[in-house]
């Protein structure tokens, strides 16, 4: 089994949530490339069973700069047959606004026909113990529904 795992980051908390995924995806036996939002492609995901996207959330709710072009391919593409989840860090601090990014390309993923295989995940600046086990969850999940 493949997965993809691509991540939009200024401070590094959304790496580290990327980080977390991978090294529990491959913990479960899936082969992960990694990439930074800019450095990947939306085709990147053709070759994926599982695709993950982890988004830092910017200025009341928008979504990263870097990141408009990949989620617009992302809207246009067919991923059909593809399992997604989406793990972010945004900040609580930002109320009605935390981690709307996550939100946004979990639609972008619906959008593109993908299936959904886990929860959103909203994390709270950087990752936490019991946000590792949430995260390990998520993983699990995802797994089980590309099964
Ligand atoms: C100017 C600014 C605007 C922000 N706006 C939001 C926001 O609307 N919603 C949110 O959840 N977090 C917001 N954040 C918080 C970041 O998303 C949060 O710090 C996140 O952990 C950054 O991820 P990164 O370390 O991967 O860059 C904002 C941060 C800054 C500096």
């Amino acid at each position: 089994m493949k997965a993809v795992v691509v991540y939009a980051t200024i401070t590094g908390n959304n790496e580290d949530v990327a980080d977390i995924v991978t090294d529990a995806l491959e913990a479960q036996g899936v082969e992960v490339d990694e990439n930074e939002m800019t450095m990947a492609d939306v085709a990147d995901f053709e070759n994926a069973d599982i695709c993950v996207i982890c988004p830092y959330t910017y200025d009341e709710g928008a979504l990263p700069d870097e990141g408009l072009d990949f989620y617009d391919d992302l809207k246009e593409a067919d991923l059909s047959g593809k399992v997604y989840g989406v793990a972010g860090s945004g900040d609580t601090a930002y109320a009605d606004d935390f981690c709307v990014a996550v939100d946004e390309f979990g639609k972008a993923f619906d959008e593109a026909g993908a299936t959904k295989g886990a929860e959103n995940v909203h994390i709270n600046l950087a990752p936490d113990e019991d946000n590792i086990k949430t995260l390990d969850q998520f993983v699990a999940d995802l797994v089980k529904k590309a099964q």
